[in-house]
């Protein structure tokens, strides 16, 4: 099987599993584990922030800078297609009581226009806005990076207005790749980050949070009470430091990967790309064939290859470093045939 399903299904490298195997280790709730230590020490150097806090997932890292940042009745702004608004199990009101109100994006950027239009005049009525988001790249605009220049308009609009600044990076790496910057670059124009080491690049588990020291510090109490305070996590930590300092130079592979395939699909009849290849996604519209997205699904599955619906007639493939350039010129035959 070809699996494009998502750039989160690539199994851990033999590096990785050696590194997991021999993890010097400690109880990390009492702050005794040497790989955890490692691993926050250069992803807070790397990112360009005072600390770092390792937790198991993006939608954990996310959800605890709301819960750090707001309180419960404030307003976060966030664009309309965002992983925050839409996948993540409308955890920001269950678990942080905010209301979320989105603001419509180009290719998943939010204008610093409308986000300063967006943010609340003192009235008892209203709300305060709590906390501006930003998603980079952002994973239903197809992978769309945002530039650092709307990055740093929003930023200080939040500035402008004393409203934290938060961006979940799940795929900031590919989007520094892409644009050629150091990540801090990126980071730069954030008060907090989340990235995701289990995305593009290729960790088994876990996300880094990055900020203040007194937001880290915060932020692991919050995590202890979401239950995500882990014991021996030197184990997941360790292919995590692979993760983080040796994966990020190969991203442009699969951005090249998806450029590939994009250019295959587009000369392919009833089948065109519907967004511009930014970085490792690759959205097909696949409504001129005659079948819906899941029944093209179905149909790419019996030629080996997996691929996500993702909704009105659009099939989501997504490139990472278990898909070589063979499977790129494979997957375009088995595409092809499905429409013979
Ligand atoms: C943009 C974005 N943010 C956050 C997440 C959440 O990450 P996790 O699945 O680790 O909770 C994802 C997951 O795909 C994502 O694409």
């Amino acid at each position: 099987m070809i699996d494009f399903r998502s750039d989160t299904v690539t199994k851990p490298t033999e590096e990785m599993r050696k590194a997991a195997y021999s993890a010097e280790v400690g109880d990390d709730v009492y702050g005794e584990d040497p790989s955890v230590k490692r691993l926050e020490e250069a992803a807070a150097e790397i990112l360009g922030k005072e600390d770092a806090l390792f937790v198991t997932s993006g939608t954990q890292g996310n959800q605890i800078a709301i819960l750090v940042h707001c309180r419960p009745g404030n307003e976060v702004l966030l664009e309309e297609e965002s992983h925050i608004f839409y996948y993540e199990s409308g955890a920001a009101s269950a678990l942080a009581g905010v209301q979320t109100r989105t603001i419509r994006g180009v290719r998943g950027a939010m204008s610093a226009h409308a986000v300063e239009a967006a943010i609340r005049p003192e009235d008892q009525h209203y709300p305060e806005t709590g906390l501006i988001l930003m998603e980079n790249t952002h994973n239903r605009a197809g992978g769309a990076v945002i530039p650092v220049s709307t990055m740093s308009e929003i930023y200080s609009i939040g500035k402008k207005y004393g409203v934290p600044v938060h961006i979940d990076g799940a795929r900031l790496f590919n989007a520094a790749t892409a644009l050629g910057l150091p990540v801090s670059e990126l980071t730069r124009q954030c008060d907090t980050v989340q990235i995701c080491l289990s995305k593009g690049l290729g960790a088994p588990v876990g996300s880094l949070l990055a900020g203040s020291s007194e937001f880290i510090k915060k932020a692991r109490k919050w995590r202890k009470r979401v239950g995500g305070g882990l014991r021996q996590a030197g184990i997941i930590a360790a292919p995590g430091i692979i993760a983080l300092t040796q994966m990020p130079e190969r991203l442009y592979l699969d951005h090249e990967h998806a450029r590939q395939l994009a250019e295959g699909i587009g000369s392919i009849s009833k089948l065109s790309v519907a967004n511009q290849i930014d970085t490792n996604i690759v959205v097909v519209d696949v409504s001129k064939t005659g079948l819906s997205a899941d029944e093209f699904s179905v149909r790419l599955k019996d030629q080996g290859i997996l691929a996500n619906g993702f909704g009105n007639g659009l099939v989501r493939f997504v490139t990472h470093y278990d898909v070589t350039k063979e499977d790129i010129d494979k997957g375009l035959k088995g595409i092809s045939a499905i429409l013979r």
